[in-house]
């Protein structure tokens, strides 16, 4: 088969997928493969950020010394995928950067045909490595900022020096890449940064970065809340001006061009921090599903046991099992997080998304449907 009529079949089988998973809810339809795989190539971190968990995780669920899959491996499993209908896997860690055989594990998969995203802290973008991801083709680099200025960033991240460092690496990457890659920032939303979320559409400018991703700080991220800080949670006499806050930067961010959240997304965070628990269709294990350091495949990370190990069963196999079908009856059950890996591809997948962000939706059809390089 042509490398044109191959591209089209695995297309024409993405497209099924996702109408699989759009009707999940009404019909019980599962995907042949998922879309989008969230894939933690590394457990190690060279930084300690006061929100996250994944750092102080060695020991725990399943590390235990276990090797992190080999690049190889990865390559393997998930460039298999294609064919079944993946689209799209978001290399991310601990700090994916640590892993040196990164460019290759993005050249492999990009090779196959995914929209590759690598999600990042930003402080070792060096010039070196930045050309090597370039030149692997990755398809969207995110750098996580959680605030638009280094003081506030580098209180969060818990080292002096990140924002400088992750912003150069960023406008370095940008120079190199020569606009081949999609650049976009990830942004915590906490109690600490309400007042500052606008300005973020600014630094995006600044830093030449098309996308602007909030994630609204969990504490069941990722592996049930090993530690929570509950200083970092708005409080409910902070949720009007959150919700300002979102109102302005969703503006700022239409009138510059910055492609941000999903509509309904948004309006969602300051009501889930207020603690209502809006049942929306989750597409952990349907749509998207995470894959740990080790190989051990969960429709989210939240839910706290494995389906089973992709090093040691065929991906497919676990994706079809009884145990993966168990788990999903989990995830129906489930409204225990905001969190957009999950909750926006379902918010995106309903009609009433694309009638209220048609131009969201038509910019991710564009980004994973068409073949680019
Ligand atoms: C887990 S990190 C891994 C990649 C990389 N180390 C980084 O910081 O971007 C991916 C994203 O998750 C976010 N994150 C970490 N802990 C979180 C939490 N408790 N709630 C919401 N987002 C969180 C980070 O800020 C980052 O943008
Ligand atoms: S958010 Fe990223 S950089 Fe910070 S500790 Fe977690 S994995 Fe490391
Ligand atoms: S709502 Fe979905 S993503 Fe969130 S914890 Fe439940 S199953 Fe996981």
């Amino acid at each position: 088969m042509n490398v044109g009529a191959r591209l089209l079949r695995q297309r024409l089988t993405a497209v099924s997928n996702a109408m699989r998973a759009a009707a999940h809810g009404v019909g019980g339809t599962v995907p042949r493969a998922p879309l989008m795989v969230y894939l933690e190539v590394t457990r190690g971190c060279n930084l300690r950020c006061r929100h996250c968990d994944i750092w102080m995780t060695a020991g725990k669920q399943g590390a235990n010394g276990r090797p992190e899959m080999p690049a190889d491996r990865i390559v393997e499993i998930f460039a298999g995928l294609v064919r079944h209908g993946l689209l799209a896997i978001d290399l991310f860690g601990g700090e994916p950067l640590l892993r040196p055989e990164l460019p290759d594990m993005v050249r492999g998969l990009r090779d196959a045909g995914l929209h590759v995203t690598v999600t990042t802290n930003g402080t070792l973008l060096s010039d070196r490595v930045c050309r090597a991801l370039a030149e692997a083709g990755l398809s969207q680099l995110l750098v996580s900022f959680d605030a638009p200025t280094a003081a506030g960033h580098d209180r969060l991240r818990g080292k002096m020096g990140t924002f400088d460092a992750a912003a150069s690496g960023l406008s370095r990457f940008g120079e190199l890449a020569g606009g081949r890659t999609r650049a976009g920032v990830n942004t915590l939303v906490c109690r600490d940064n309400i007042d500052v979320l606008p300005d973020m559409v600014g630094l995006c400018l600044k830093l030449r970065a098309r996308q602007l991703r909030l994630l609204p700080y969990h504490q069941c991220y990722p592996f049930d809340s090993y530690r929570r800080d509950d200083a970092l949670m708005p409080l409910p006499e902070d949720l009007p001006r959150l919700e300002r806050a979102l109102r302005e930067l969703r503006e700022k961010a239409g009138e510059s061009g910055i492609s941000t959240n999903c509509g309904p997304y948004l309006d969602g965070i300051a009501g889930w921090f207020g603690g209502s628990r809006q049942k929306v269709r989750c597409m952990a294990g349907v749509a998207v599903c995470d894959v740990n350091a080790f190989g051990d495949l969960y429709p989210c990370f939240t839910l706290s046991k494995p389906v089973g190990n992709v090093l040691e069963r065929p991906f497919l196999e676990l994706w079809t099992s009884p145990e993966m079908s168990l788990h999903r009856d989990m995830v129906e059950s489930c409204n225990r997080c905001w969190q957009s890996c999950y909750i926006e591809p379902g918010l995106r997948l309903s009609a009433s998304a694309l009638l209220a962000d048609r131009k969201a939706v038509l910019r991710d059809l564009r980004e994973y449907f068409l073949p680019h390089r």
